[in-house]
């Protein structure tokens, strides 16, 4: 029977060598690959973003935090005293605020090598209810601002020739809003999209891009449901619990670390396997 395989011709070397510059030796995951590089984390303010600022922190990177809610920003700056860092409040769903952040960033640091677009908003409203108003809200606090800060990433990070961008998406992007309004699902199903198609566009850049698509973390976001809510959800989850902050930040910080070097364009589903494809 003849073989399905194309037989190599016998010039060919193996293993194939490194041909062009795109290519790269793997390499695992080193903390010390981090040190100095300059990390943008929007919600910064919240559970999620507070965690990975002190992670990313312990690990020497520069960091640009930034968050609509002054006073939990000036407590993420608190956690993180010692590492070197700037704060910038303001609603990055607007156009201006972005740019100023982006401004503050060149003027202080002149690069940028990582962000993490995790500033959103949840709203419980059953779908009749939702007004065109709370619609807007909530895709601008979603998918708006996530869109407006990669947008502004593209110039610096194409100069450079590298980043990593890493967006927050949700199982409700995938599921449908069970408990979370409708406007927050399908902003979340945009964040996935809008992370393929840039990944697409700065991969030729060296600039890769993913998203995070988490179900229950314990921050404030899943203290809006109530107890019972919180035991249905639960009961879906095989692994029996929600996920922590923690295991969330050692994510991301793979994803935008030089260990994930091949991952591009993906959304990775943490949700103790509530969601199984
Ligand atoms: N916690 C969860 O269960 C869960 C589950 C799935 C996805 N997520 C997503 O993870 C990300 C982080 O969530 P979290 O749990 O830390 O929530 P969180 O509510 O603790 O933090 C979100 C932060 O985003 C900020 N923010 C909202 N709108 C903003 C805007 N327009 N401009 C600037 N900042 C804005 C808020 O002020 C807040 O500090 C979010 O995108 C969220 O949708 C969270």
């Amino acid at each position: 029977m003849a073989s399905l395989f194309r037989k190599a011709p016998k010039s060919s070397p193996w293993p194939p060598k490194a041909q062009s510059h795109q290519m790269t030796t793997f390499q695992p995951f080193d903390p010390a690959t981090m040190s100095g590089k300059v990390a943008l984390i929007t919600g910064a303010g919240g559970g999620i973003g507070v965690q990975l600022a002190r992670r990313f922190a312990g690990l020497d990177m520069r960091l640009a935090l930034a968050d609509i809610r002054k006073e939990n920003l000036e407590r993420t700056l608190e956690a993180v005293s010692g590492a070197e860092a700037i704060a910038c409040s303001g609603d990055l769903a607007v156009e201006p605020a972005v740019r100023e952040l982006f401004r503050q960033i060149r003027e202080r640091f002149g690069r940028v090598d990582v962000v993490v677009n995790a500033a959103g908003l949840m709203k419980c409203s059953r779908l009749e209810e939702i007004d065109k108003a709370e619609w807007d809200q909530v895709m601008d606090a979603n998918v708006g601002n996530a869109f407006l800060v990669c947008r502004e990433a593209c110039a610096p990070m194409r100069e450079q020739g590298s980043g990593a961008i890493v967006n927050f998406s949700s199982l409700a992007a995938t599921v449908g809003g069970i408990v979370a309004g409708a406007h927050y699902a399908a902003a979340k199903a945009a964040v996935i999209s809008l992370t393929r198609s840039l990944a697409r566009y700065m991969a030729p850049h060296g600039v890769r891009c993913n998203a995070v698509a988490p179900s229950g973390v314990e921050t404030d976001m899943l203290w809006m449901f109530s107890e019972e809510q919180r035991e249905t959800l639960v009961k879906g989850i095989p692994l029996g619990r929600f996920g922590t902050p923690e295991e969330i930040a050692e994510l991301v910080l793979w994803l935008v670390s030089p260990a994930s070097a091949y991952i591009t364009g993906q959304t990775i589903h943490a949700n103790g396997g509530a969601f199984l494809s």
